[in-house]
């Protein structure tokens, strides 16, 4: 653990899987919180996305999106992968140059759909909602000063002369949001929208106690965190490729060995518990070459006492990710790409032996119930999930 200040934050680094397992896992029930972000959350965001908000207004929020992100409406989302996926084969070989544009189409298309049951328009302007994003994530934390030190918000306003560039930011976010929200919220009332998360949510079947802006917010949420990061990984995995052509190859002729080698059928997700290496491959590249060296941290809602250190109430916890992928007590040889390593009986659990997808109680998939904790006896002393399946499916890890 490493102690550090930011702004007036206390902050402790974890930088074992040990400690992880140990802090976000063992006592999710205390380190579960969210420290204020008076900018980003309160004012950029109106305090709606869930991912910034402290455990009051995060949990409902996460149940509605387990709720409506598992079970019946999980074989839909699987089938607009299945057809994406295909399209996103047969750009390559139309324009094989053009890839990485490809990977945003088809990140940017599957969470869409699953969003909002359509495929978004290529003619929309996206741009407002875009800066929207942009906005969000170059204020999120750590990047903005003033959340760093959140007790300035308590001043009268007029000394806080800063308020007004995050105001305009949260009108414009406001704005963006609305006018692209409006249409599908229409069509989706007019019943002219297939099963979508909006739709269920329109419909109110996890019935969510939220406003209709809540609403709008927790569904534009999921296209932000969903196309990005999947658009990120698809790169990370052409990056591996190229670089460790030895491994690629033995993942193709696992594919071959499955499916045929002369293009009988692709892979289908029936397909993947025969396809061990192809899940090593995924977990090893999410170890080697990280999505996030850093992940929104955990606030400690009750003073806390662990291996004889005291952390007061409002500590915050945060893994560092980059040190734990590359320590050689956990992962001998770290620099090198082994998707060996994790041939351990357990590659389908995707997210078994990765903090990328967060820790505790707020890390994905949003099933909390299907999280187990490993015992510390066991190699990867930290949570993994039984959905994590299904749930590498729908993010096409
Ligand atoms: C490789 C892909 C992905 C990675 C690495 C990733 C990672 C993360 C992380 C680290 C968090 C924060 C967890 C925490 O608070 O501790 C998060 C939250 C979230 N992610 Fe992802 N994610 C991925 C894909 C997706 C996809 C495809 C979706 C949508 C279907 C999605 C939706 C969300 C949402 C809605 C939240 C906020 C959850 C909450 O407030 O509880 N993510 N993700």
């Amino acid at each position: 653990m490493t102690t550090t200040h930011l702004g007036s934050k206390l902050w402790v680094v974890l930088n074992s899987n040990r400690l992880v397992s140990e802090l976000y896992g063992k006592k999710g029930s205390v380190t579960n919180g969210r420290p204020p972000y008076p900018m980003v959350s309160d004012i950029i965001s109106e305090g709606r996305r869930s991912v910034l908000l402290p455990t009051e207004g995060w949990s409902e929020r996460r149940r509605v999106m387990h709720q409506l992100l598992s079970g019946s409406a999980m074989a839909n989302y699987q089938e607009y992968q299945v057809e994406e996926s295909n399209n996103l084969l047969s750009s390559y070989l139309e324009s094989p140059q053009h890839w990485y544009t490809h990977h945003r189409v088809y990140s940017n298309s599957v969470i869409h759909r699953i969003a909002f049951g359509e495929k978004p328009n290529p003619n929309d302007d996206i741009r407002a909602v875009t800066q929207a994003q942009f906005d969000f994530l170059m204020n999120a934390p750590p990047y903005n000063l003033w959340d760093c030190f959140p007790e300035l918000a308590r001043l009268p306003k007029f000394l806080q002369p800063w308020r007004g560039k995050f105001a305009a930011m949260g009108q414009a976010t406001n704005d963006a949001y609305s006018s692209y929200w409006a249409p599908i919220q229409r069509s989706i009332e007019q019943g002219k929208s297939p099963q979508s998360f909006a739709r269920d949510l329109v419909f109110n079947e996890a019935k969510f106690t939220g406003s209709e802006k809540d609403k709008m917010f927790l569904a534009m949420q999921l296209v932000e965190a969903g196309s990005d990061t999947t658009r990120l990984a698809l790169n990370i995995f052409v990056l591996t490729s190229v670089t460790n052509t030895k491994h690629f190859l033995r993942a193709r002729t696992e594919i071959d060995r499955v499916c045929g080698n002369k293009g009988e059928r692709l892979p289908g997700f029936d397909d993947e518990k025969d396809l061990p290496y192809i899940n090593a491959f995924v977990k090893e590249m999410l170890r080697w070459r990280r999505i996030f060296d850093w992940t929104p941290e955990h606030m400690l809602t009750e003073d806390l006492e662990f291996e004889g250190y005291f952390f007061p109430k409002g500590t915050n916890f945060v893994i560092n990710h980059a040190s734990i992928a590359n320590d050689p007590a956990a992962y001998e040889d770290p620099q090198s790409f082994r998707p060996e390593r994790w041939l351990d009986g357990r590659e389908t659990e995707i997210m078994g032996g990765s903090w990328q997808f967060g820790g505790g109680r707020r890390r994905e998939p949003f099933d909390d119930k299907d999280i187990r904790h490993f015992t510390l006896e066991e190699p990867f002393p930290i949570a993994v999930t039984s959905r994590g399946e299904a749930w590498a499916k729908l993010i096409g890890a």
